[in-house]
Parts: structure tokens; C-alpha cells; sequence
């Protein structure tokens, strides 16, 4: 085990997730370096840790947030600026991009005057009666097929009728100042930002024919991250993202982008004990010290699949590694291949940066793993 992971669990225990700042910030250069136009603005809900929106902040990220909470966490860092700054400033450093928005939210958020998304007409009346100084980003619904999370069965307006929604607006008094769409999460099928690219160019060309120019085009989140070797380079996906662009787009638009996994999924390893293990119906099962309620919760609300790595060596058994709570759903992977280990021992994964942390709970009275961070 390397000195670092050991000293990091000797001194905190387990449970334990390690993020390091190299690769969040290595990750937010390889999205700048091939998408250089684009600002990035990172998804909070990804992994909201205050430290980690602090690294992004000092590079030059912006934020993408979905309740007020994550508008407040964002906020802090920018509060301080001259008054006047600020509304530009606000549109450059947050939006709001959750199209569905308690009243109570909206009232709060209005004197800030921030950048919205909306994709419904029940949202613009209550925006337009209690957040009127919004901007506004037009969601539409776009193919999010193969992607491992779907978004589109929820959000965003169908293409076809998106530019009656973006008049409706002006004709409400208010301002659209964008489009945007997410292609579903670890989205793998490039052609789906192919897709969705060209959707909203013919959007942006009709809304000008009537008298409405769009000003941003948000590509959403989506970028996949290397988890296993079949995800193709970030840089093909880059390169088609581009050359759509380039091609659809007038020159003097400004581009967004969301990416959450992309920028965190890969920057932390778990680290969990072992504390029980036995034989169930001719398997081996270890219990560890942490699960689905817990920093696995990716496995449920994620769809994502994640694997054990241990510091011994041994004959490889099918083996089984589910969680400490009282419930049988508490079962992280059925079909993993580890040594004989011991009670004690130590199991690490890897890449469990996004969508974990972030939705663990306290469930049977564990409190969620610590964090560490390294390399700030
Ligand atoms: C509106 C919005 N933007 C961005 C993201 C981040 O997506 P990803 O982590 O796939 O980049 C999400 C994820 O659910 C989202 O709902």
C-alpha cells in the first residue's frame, strides 16, 4: 500500500475517501485544453465538498447548482465583489440549472438576479412573478440514448415546440438568454451530443427569424469518465463537439458546459475494512464498513458499478462484498474477484469521486466516511 494511503488510514480509519485535488484539477485542464472555448460550470451535485469547489473556484471554474443551498455554497466565493460586478458576474459564475424551482427559492434567488433554466410554461408564469429580474435558459429535450443515467424522461421541452416557449417568455417581460440540454449521465454514445447539437442550432436559427437571438448555448453535462478501457478519449468526443459547433453556431455566442462526473469521478479511492465475512449458498461474502446507504450509494441512484481491489495476493475467488446495514439491498457487488481475505483487512476502490459521497446517508446510525484531502 503506498505510505500515503496507510499514514491517511492509520491516522483517520475507516471508511475513509481520499480525493486529490492533482487529478480535479488534471481533469478541469483536459476539459479546457480540448474544449477551450467552453466555461466549465461545474455541477455541484456531483460532489459538493466545499474544498473541492474551492480548487475548482482558484482555476477559473464556474458552477452549475440545483437548489439554493448549492447557490449559497457557490455564492460565498463571489459575495464579496463591488456591487456593481456582480450581475454580470453572477451570470458568469453560477446558473441555476435546475428547471424546476420552489416559490419560496424563486423569491430568494430574485435579488441576486441570476441565470435560470425553465422548460415548462407553469415555471415561466411563477418565475415571472417571483423571480422577474431572472435570466433565462430554455431546456430541451434531447436524445439521451445508452447513456448510463437518463435525464430526458424528466426534463426538457420537446424540440418542436421550444420556440413558442422562448416567445412566450418575451412575451412575459422576461429575457431568454440561452438554450441548453443534457445528454444523459456517462453519456458514451457521442452521437447524442451530435444529436443535440443540431436540435438546438435549428432552435437558435427559428428564434432569430422571430425576432429572438439567443445569446448562450449550454451543452449540459455528460462527459463520460474513464471508468473502464471501453469509454473511447475524451478528446474524440471533444473534437466532434467542436467541429458542431463550428459549423452551426454563430461565432460570438457563448458556450457552457456542466460536466460533474467528468471533473470528480476519478479523483477519489475508498478505502473500507472488512468486519465479518461468511459462506451464503456456497459464497463468500465480506461485510464491510460501508455500503449503498453509504458512499456506494452510487450503485442505486447512479447506476454505476463499482469494483474492490485488496493489498494482498492470492488465488482470485468469486466472491461477494456487501454492506453493514441490517438490509439485504445493502449488497455493493455480487460477482467480485478478491484473495482469501481476512476480518480487518483493507479494500480500496477506485474513481468513486461523483454521485457517492454526495448522496450518503446516516441510515442504521453510520454516519457517512470521512474525507481526506490530498494535494490541494
Ligand atoms: C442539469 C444538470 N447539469 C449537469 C449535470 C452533471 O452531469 P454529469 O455529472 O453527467 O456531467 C446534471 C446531472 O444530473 C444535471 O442534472
Amino acid at each position: 500500500m503506498a505510505e500515503q494511503f496507510k499514514s491517511i488510514i492509520e491516522k483517520h480509519g475507516t471508511p475513509v475517501l481520499v480525493v486529490d485535488h492533482e487529478i480535479i484539477k488534471a481533469n478541469y485542464m483536459e476539459f479546457k485544453t480540448n474544449l477551450p472555448n467552453v466555461q466549465v460550470y461545474y455541477a455541484v451535485k456531483a460532489n459538493p465538498d466545499k474544498e473541492i469547489l474551492k480548487t475548482l473556484f482558484e482555476l477559473g471554474a464556474s458552477f452549475d447548482v440545483a437548489s439554493f443551498e448549492e447557490f449559497s455554497m457557490v455564492h460565498e466565493f463571489i459575495k464579496d465583489l463591488p456591487d456593481d460586478e456582480r450581475h454580470q458576474f453572477i451570470y458568469d459564475k453560477i446558473i441555476y440549472a435546475n428547471t424546476i424551482k420552489p416559490i419560496e427559492t424563486l423569491k430568494k434567488l430574485n435579488p441576486y438576479r441570476p441565470l435560470v433554466t425553465y422548460d415548462n410554461i407553469d415555471e415561466l408564469k411563477k418565475i415571472k412573478k417571483h423571480c422577474p429580474k431572472a435570466g433565462l435558459v430554455i431546456r430541451i429535450k434531447v436524445p439521451n440514448t445508452g447513456s448510463m443515467v437518463e435525464l430526458s424522461s424528466k426534463f426538457g421541452i420537446d424540440p418542436g415546440d421550444a420556440v413558442d416557449l422562448v416567445v412566450e417568455a418575451f412575451n412575459l417581460g422576461l429575457v431568454v438568454e440561452g438554450l441548453s440540454f443534457h445528454v444523459g449521465s456517462q453519456c458514451t454514445n457521442f452521437e447524442n451530443f451530435v444529436q443535440a447539437l443540431n436540435l438546438a442550432a435549428s432552435i437558435f436559427k427559428e428564434a432569430k427569424s422571430q425576432g429572438h437571438e439567443l445569446k448562450i448555448l449550454d451543452i449540459g453535462g455528460g462527459f463520460p469518465a474513464p471508468y473502464d478501457d471501453s469509454v473511447k478519449p475524451f478528446k474524440e468526443l471533444s473534437n466532434k463537439i467542436s467541429s458542431e459547433i463550428e459549423r452551426l453556431f454563430p461565432k460570438d455566442i457563448e458556450i457552457f458546459a456542466e460536466p460533474g462526473r467528468f471533473i470528480v469521478a476519478t479523483s477519489a479511492t475508498l478505502f473500507t475494512k472488512i468486519i465479518g465475512k461468511s459462506i451464503r449458498d456456497g459464497k463468500l461474502y465480506y461485510y464491510i464498513n460501508d455500503g449503498v446507504y453509504h458512499s456506494f450509494s452510487g450503485v442505486v441512484f447512479d447506476h454505476c458499478q463499482y469494483h474492490f481491489n485488496s493489498f494482498k495476493d492470492g488465488q482470485r475467488k468469486i466472491c461477494a462484498v456487501v454492506g453493514q446495514t441490517c438490509d439485504a439491498f445493502d449488497s455493493i457487488s455480487l460477482a467480485e474477484e478478491l484473495p482469501e481475505l481476512e476480518i480487518e483487512d483493507i479494500l480500496y476502490t477506485e474513481n468513486i469521486g461523483a454521485y457517492s459521497t454526495a448522496s450518503s446517508t446516516n441510515f442504521n446510525g453510520f454516519p457517512p466516511a470521512k474525507v481526506v484531502h490530498v494535494n490541494k
